[in-house]
């Protein structure tokens, strides 16, 4: 699968987003080595802080369906912007914990326009809990 069947994939999923307040649907789809495809879109609540964005929906279900690290081969996320969708921090944080370092990450719009970073280029030195 290439990554702009990965990118149709999350603009699929970003249709089941449920933006009652925010409006902005974003949509995510994670390919696993066995070509299994998990998708993920942003649910808010009317108590704000309780939305789930796009991202960590797609890759917690993924890990709840038994997905683990070394089974995603790339990830994708799309949104209605003018340029290629910017994961929020708290997604970076969680995509540097859930994903190897190489997994290619791929930002898009419905554009048609795709960007590909590495996790490190989106949060450097991020928190890898090596410590705890
Ligand atoms: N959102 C995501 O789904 N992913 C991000 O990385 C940025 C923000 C959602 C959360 C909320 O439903 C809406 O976009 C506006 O913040």
């Amino acid at each position: 699968m290439d990554k702009n069947e990965l990118v149709a994939e999350a603009i699929k999923a970003r249709e089941n987003a449920f933006t009652p307040y925010s409006h902005f649907k974003v949509g995510a789809a994670l390919l696993t080595k066995d070509g299994k495809i998990y998708h993920g879109s942003n649910m808010e609540s009317a108590s704000y802080g309780l939305t789930l964005c796009a991202e960590r929906n797609c890759i917690f279900g993924a890990y709840a369906r038994g997905v683990r690290k070394d089974d995603i081969v790339a990830f994708a996320v799309v949104g209605d912007t003018d340029g290629p969708v910017s994961p929020c921090g708290a997604c970076r944080q969680i995509i540097a914990e859930y994903l190897n370092r190489d997994v290619p990450i791929y930002l898009a719009n419905l554009k048609g326009d795709i960007s590909e970073y590495k996790i490190e280029e989106l949060i450097p030195y991020f928190f890898d809990g090596s410590e705890l």
